[in-house]
């Protein structure tokens, strides 16, 4: 039985080299997007199965896939006891545009109390919390239920080789819950535990006009610029109340009753303070619905990249033949991201100007999750917050997507605890991304007192 003086001591007398080892992984540049990392990306897993021998683990494994290995690593001290599968990622996204980092993105340093690298807090921060956390609990009697760890290298692509994982090794994986630490918390005084992630359809359109670039002078204002018909599309994708227009597109969606949007609301949130951390004079968002409610339960559209035509030095006059965007929705229950794509798809079809040729091409995408509370290990997960941070956490709603979460729902029967200790403001997939020294020594403790609670309160 571990106690949070354990924990406390444990983590005083350890702490630089569990900063020292996270700062090894971080410097390993494993962006799983781009070929160039593969090794990297290899050497990523291999350092951590190292790090689960090391820490005591059973069957440590580097699996191999068709893309990234998936690390797995298990202590199985009873079979009658309850087994909790940790997941998380070691990949990372590319850490482009590099002129933005003040610092190395793979050469780690302390700034402001917060780690600063890629990977910091998406993934591999709050990943290697449960690492040291099971340490943690090696050293002092040993862990107080059945312990599994599934560590991916393509959460950042679309988990597409782990979803083949899951269905191929059902057995192997079986267990009673899921523990995630890849979501964010209000703030280091405000503990809050998301209890929904957001499902995504993810689409690239190309617009192809003439069969030619053209003299912009010569053939300009005569000939469709596929350029401009991209705008006009895309900007008709939003009505004036920022409501998206594809037919059929809210139908499944789950309207959230008053007390659940007055309960959400509840959550500290100041919106003077949102502007000025992102330097904007104004939000804009779905009418009807505030900001918080934009963010967590409600369906968007966004471009996430257009490119087209001349974009180097100089001017260039041309009129390009094509134009190409890369357009994300992001869905909420009960939408599915097949039906989304679909309807996406038809609808841009029929909305091209005869004067163009459209193609859609659809990406990955993942189906939207809600945690339920009124469990074990969500009151676990609570309570082992509460010792930590000082307060209950309250649950939030987050826009972001994990989207292999709902299929272990599907394939495995098992629901995910999102135990995150990021911060908004630690810049996920933006250059300077930092993880707090706070959030992850806490996190070790939070996570080593959630096997705790939850063991002794599943025996009862
Ligand atoms: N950890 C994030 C998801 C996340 C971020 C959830 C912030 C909640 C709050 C994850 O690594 C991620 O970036 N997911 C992608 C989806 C994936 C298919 C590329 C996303 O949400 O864009
Ligand atoms: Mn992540
Ligand atoms: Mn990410």
């Amino acid at each position: 039985m571990i106690t949070k003086e354990e924990t406390g001591k444990y983590l005083q007398q350890n702490k630089q080299r569990f900063l020292d080892e996270l700062f090894e992984l971080l410097r390993i540049p494993s962006v799983s997007a781009d070929p160039k990392f593969k090794a990297d990306v290899k050497k990523a897993a291999e350092f951590m199965k190292a790090k689960f021998e090391e820490a005591g683990a059973e069957n440590v494994e580097v699996c191999e896939t068709k893309g990234h290995p998936i690390v797995y690593a298990d202590k199985i001290i009873d079979p009658n006891l309850p087994t909790v599968l940790v997941y998380g990622h070691y990949d990372v996204q590319p850490a482009d545009p590099y002129e933005l980092w003040e610092s190395e993105p793979f050469n780690p340093v302390i700034k402001n109390d917060k780690i600063v690298a890629r990977g910091s807090a998406d993934d591999k921060g709050q990943m290697y919390i449960h690492v040291k956390a099971f340490e943690m609990m090696m050293k002092n009697g040993g862990v107080p239920c059945n312990i599994k760890f599934m560590i991916e290298g393509e959460e950042e692509v679309g988990s597409e080789n782990l979803e083949v994982f899951i269905k191929e090794n059902k057995e192997k994986l079986k267990a009673d819950v899921i523990v995630i630490s890849d979501t964010s918390m209000i703030a280091n005084d405000h503990p809050s535990m998301a209890v929904s992630l957001k499902g995504l359809s993810y689409l690239e359109v190309e617009v192809t006009g003439p069969n030619r670039d053209l003299h912009s002078g010569v053939y300009g204002g005569a000939v469709a610029n596929p350029i401009n018909v991209l705008c006009r599309m895309i900007a008709s994708l939003q009505d004036e109340n920022k409501r998206v227009t594809i037919p059929g597109f809210y139908d499944k969606v789950l309207e959230l009753t008053a007390e659940e949007r007055a309960k959400m609301n509840e959550a500290p949130f100041d919106l003077g303070d949102f502007k000025k951390d992102l330097n904007i004079e104004d939000v804009e968002g779905e009418e009807s619905y505030n900001t918080l409610e934009r963010m967590g339960i409600r369906p968007t559209l966004d471009v996430n990249g257009i490119w087209g035509g001349y974009t180097g030095e100089g001017a260039k006059t041309v009129l390009p033949s094509k134009a190409n965007a890369k357009i994300s929705m992001r869905l909420v229950p009960d939408q599915n991201h097949y039906e989304i794509s679909e309807l996406f798809q038809k609808h841009f079809e029929s909305i091209a100007p005869k004067s163009v040729k459209v193609k859609v091409k659809p990406h990955h995408g993942g189906m939207p999750y809600v945690t339920p509370t009124d469990t074990d290990s969500y009151k676990a997960a609570e309570k082992a917050f509460e010792k930590v941070w000082g307060k209950m956490p309250i649950p939030t709603r987050e826009g972001g997507s994990i989207p292999i979460v709902s299929l272990f729902k599907d394939i495995l029967g098992l629901d995910s605890i999102l135990m995150g200790f990021g911060l908004n403001s630690d810049a996920i997939h933006s250059p300077n991304e930092s993880f707090g020294v706070e959030n992850y020594l806490k996190g070790i403790e939070t996570v080593a007192l959630f096997h705790q609670y939850f063991s002794e309160l599943d025996r009862k």
